[in-house]
C-alpha cells in the first residue's frame, strides 16, 4: 500500500508556549503531520511530556528555554531552529498569561498591565521580528498569532488581557500587509474558553455556568479544536487567507 504523505513533511514549526495547554496539543499535532517542532517556553520540565509524545509518534522536537519578553532569548530560539534544521516554515506565537481577572480598572496593578502586555503582545512582536527573516530565507511560510475572543470584544477578565489580545490582531494585520507579496501569511486565532492551566481558576466555580451560557454550543472548546484551526491556517488549504482573526468559539461572537 502506498505510504500516506503527511501535510507538513520536511517542514519546521516553532511554537511559543508549546509546553502546556493549547501550545502543547498544537506542537504534537504539527509533529503528527510530519513537521519538526521547536518549543519555546520557560519551564523545561513541563516540556518533557510534549517532547516524549512527539518522539513516541516518530517525530522530532526540541525545547529551548526562553522568556518571550526577552529579545535575545527569542532570537536564540529562532537561531537554534535554523542551526539545527536550516529552515523555518511555520510559527504559532502562542505564549500568554492571564493577568488578574475580574479586577476593576482602578485596582488593576500597573505591574500586571506591564507583564500582560509584555508577554501577550510584545512577545508576539518579538517572535515575528526574529521569525520573519528566517522564513523569507526558507522561501516563505505561515504565522499564526494567539489572540482570543478577548481580542474582539470586551468583558470582565481584566483590562490588560483585552488590550493585549486586541493588540495581537492589530500586529497580525500589519504583518500580513507587510508580507502579503513576500510569501508569508499571517493570521490570528481567537478561541473562546478552552480548559487549560490558564483558564482554570477563571472560568470555574460560580463563573463556570455564567461563562458556559455565553457559548452557543453549550460547551467549552478543546485544545485539539484550536490546534486544528492553527494547522489549517498554516496549510495550503488556507493559501488565500491572510490578515484574518479566526474565532474558534462555539459561535460566541455570532450572538
Ligand atoms: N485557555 C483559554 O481559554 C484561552 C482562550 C483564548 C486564548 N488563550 C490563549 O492561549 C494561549 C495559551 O494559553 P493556554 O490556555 O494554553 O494556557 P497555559 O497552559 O497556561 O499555556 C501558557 C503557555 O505560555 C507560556 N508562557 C507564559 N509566559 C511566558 C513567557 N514569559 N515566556 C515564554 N513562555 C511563556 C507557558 O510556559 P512557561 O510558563 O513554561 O513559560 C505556557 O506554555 C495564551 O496566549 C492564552 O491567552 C487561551
Amino acid at each position: 500500500m502506498a505510504r500516506m504523505s503527511k501535510l507538513f513533511e520536511g517542514k519546521v514549526a516553532v511554537i511559543t508556549g508549546g509546553n502546556s495547554g493549547i501550545g502543547r496539543t498544537t506542537a504534537i499535532a504539527f509533529a503528527a503531520e510530519g513537521a519538526r517542532v521547536a518549543i519555546g517556553a520557560r519551564r523545561a520540565a513541563e516540556s518533557e511530556e510534549t517532547i516524549r509524545k512527539i518522539q513516541a509518534q516518530g517525530g522530532e522536537a526540541i525545547f529551548v528555554s526562553i522568556d518571550v519578553t526577552r529579545a535575545d532569548q527569542v532570537q536564540k530560539l529562532m537561531d537554534t531552529v535554523m542551526n539545527r534544521w536550516q529552515r523555518l516554515d511555520f510559527a504559532f506565537n502562542n505564549a500568554g498569561i492571564g493577568g488578574t481577572p475580574f479586577v476593576p480598572i482602578p485596582d488593576y496593578a500597573e505591574q500586571v498591565w506591564d507583564d500582560v502586555i509584555n508577554v501577550n503582545l510584545k512577545g508576539v512582536f518579538l517572535a515575528m521580528k526574529y521569525e520573519i527573516p528566517h522564513m523569507l530565507k526558507s522561501g516563505g511560510g505561515a504565522i499564526v498569532n494567539m489572540s482570543s475572543v478577548a481580542g474582539l470584544i470586551g468583558g470582565p477578565i481584566g483590562i490588560a488581557y483585552y488590550a493585549s489580545k486586541h493588540g495581537v490582531i492589530g500586529a497580525t494585520k500589519a504583518a500580513a500587509m507587510e508580507y502579503a507579496q513576500k510569501g508569508i501569511r499571517v493570521n490570528a486565532v481567537c478561541p473562546a474558553v478552552i480548559p487549560t492551566a490558564l483558564s482554570a481558576g477563571v472560568f470555574d466555580g460560580e463563573n463556570e455556568a455564567r461563562a458556559l451560557a455565553l457559548h452557543p454550543m453549550g460547551r467549552f472548546g478543546t485544545t485539539k479544536e484550536v490546534a486544528d484551526a492553527v494547522l489549517f491556517l498554516c496549510s495550503n488549504k488556507s493559501s488565500y487567507i491572510t490578515g484574518h482573526a479566526l474565532p474558534v468559539d462555539a459561535g460566541l461572537l455570532a450572538r
